[in-house]
């Protein structure tokens, strides 16, 4: 058998929407107020959509500026693998009407379902393409507009998530100085009624009765995710940091889920990773579902964090439960 070939990320784009959701926003809609938002959750403003804008139109934002920083055009584009809760509608996938949108006349597509870990996941599932020579260039979408399935008027969820959208291109890694190096994804469907979305789907086609009895919006048992994201982002990173003869203090970049300011430093903490090599924007954007760390990619590199070298881990925890952990040595 050939030896994989390694895959790097070669370009990133990011897009939110332009309208804010500030905590004095949220105040005046439900029972909350900005200290318990800011100290439960760390979140200060988030970026929804206007009525009309799906996630197919943020994601193809996003698109034009990885392919904008690459080079590249629409036509160079071979694969799309688009991570999402939020698809335009169920079928056709969203994947097809990027591809529509963007005029990438030779790509072929396909939706990820794995919520949080979903921009993850597509990495992976796009590096498994270019290892076996597939592909030569994937482009890999987190997207999501968390605004069109949260209930507005519960006041658990609403301060949560905010709308916005990552994409990374793909390529084949010049040497093995850079790109992807090793990763572990876990799921435990155990935890599927947690957080969930109940309505809309085979299960419980959308009546009258399942939107009386809000089940097309988000369901979350906050503790009991929240318990599940600490123990288990942290065991995988470890996992896979040992499997590798690496320590936390040997990360030069960690890139967290953006899922609550305390499960991010609970997790950090457990790594043992470097003062300040942890990237935080969860203040900003909220959580975008399976565009946070994409977002979060984009932040280390206005912070100058992320450079050609730097050893990066990410970690996702989500709806599923999905888990996942990726080492790779940033390209550009
Ligand atoms: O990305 C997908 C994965 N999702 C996650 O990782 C989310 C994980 N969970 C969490 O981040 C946290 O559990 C939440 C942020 C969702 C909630 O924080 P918490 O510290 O677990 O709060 P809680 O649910 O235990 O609620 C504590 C109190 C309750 O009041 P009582 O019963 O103590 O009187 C809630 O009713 O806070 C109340 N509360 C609020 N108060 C003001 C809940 N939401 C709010 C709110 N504003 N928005």
């Amino acid at each position: 058998m050939n030896k994989p070939i390694r895959a790097k990320i070669s370009a990133l784009g990011t897009y939110v929407p332009p309208r804010l959701l500030t905590n004095a926003d949220l105040e005046r809609m439900v029972d909350t107020n900005n200290e318990w938002i800011l100290s439960r959750v760390g979140i200060r403003e988030r970026h929804i959509v206007d009525p009309g804008v799906a996630t197919s139109d943020l994601a193809v934002e996003a698109s034009k500026k990885a392919l904008q920083q690459r080079g590249l055009t629409p036509a160079d584009i071979e694969l799309i693998v688009l991570g999402t809760v939020t698809p335009d509608m169920l079928f056709p996938s969203t994947a097809c009407v990027v591809q529509n949108k963007l005029g990438a006349k030779g790509a072929w597509g396909f939706d990820l379902s794995a919520a949080c870990s979903a921009f993850v996941y597509s990495l992976q599932v796009g590096a498994q393409f270019i290892a076996t020579g597939a592909h030569k260039r994937v482009l890999a979408i987190g997207s999501d507009v968390m605004s069109s399935i949260i209930d507005y008027t519960d006041r658990a969820t609403c301060v949560i998530f905010g709308d916005g959208a990552g994409a990374a291109m793909l390529e084949p890694a010049e040497n093995d100085e850079e790109g992807f190096i090793d990763f572990i994804h876990e799921v435990d469907g155990s935890g599927g009624q947690f957080l969930y979305m109940p309505g809309g789907g085979s299960l419980h086609p959308s009546s009258k009765e399942t939107v009386a009895n809000k089940m097309h919006y988000v369901h979350q048992d906050g503790q009991q995710v929240f318990k599940f994201a600490v123990r288990k982002q942290a065991e995988l990173c470890l996992k896979l940091l040992e499997r590798n003869g690496l320590k936390g203090s040997d990360i030069d970049v960690f890139i967290p889920h953006q899922a609550n300011l305390r499960i991010i430093n609970a997790t950090a903490e457990r790594l043992g990773l470097r003062n300040g090599n942890v990237i935080i924007n969860i203040d900003r954007y909220g959580n975008t579902t399976a565009a946070t760390i994409p977002l979060a990619m984009n932040t280390a590199i206005e912070q100058g964090k992320l450079k050609k070298g730097s050893l990066v881990m990410l970690a996702s925890v989500g709806a599923g439960f999905t888990v996942g952990a990726t080492l790779l040595r940033w390209a550009f």
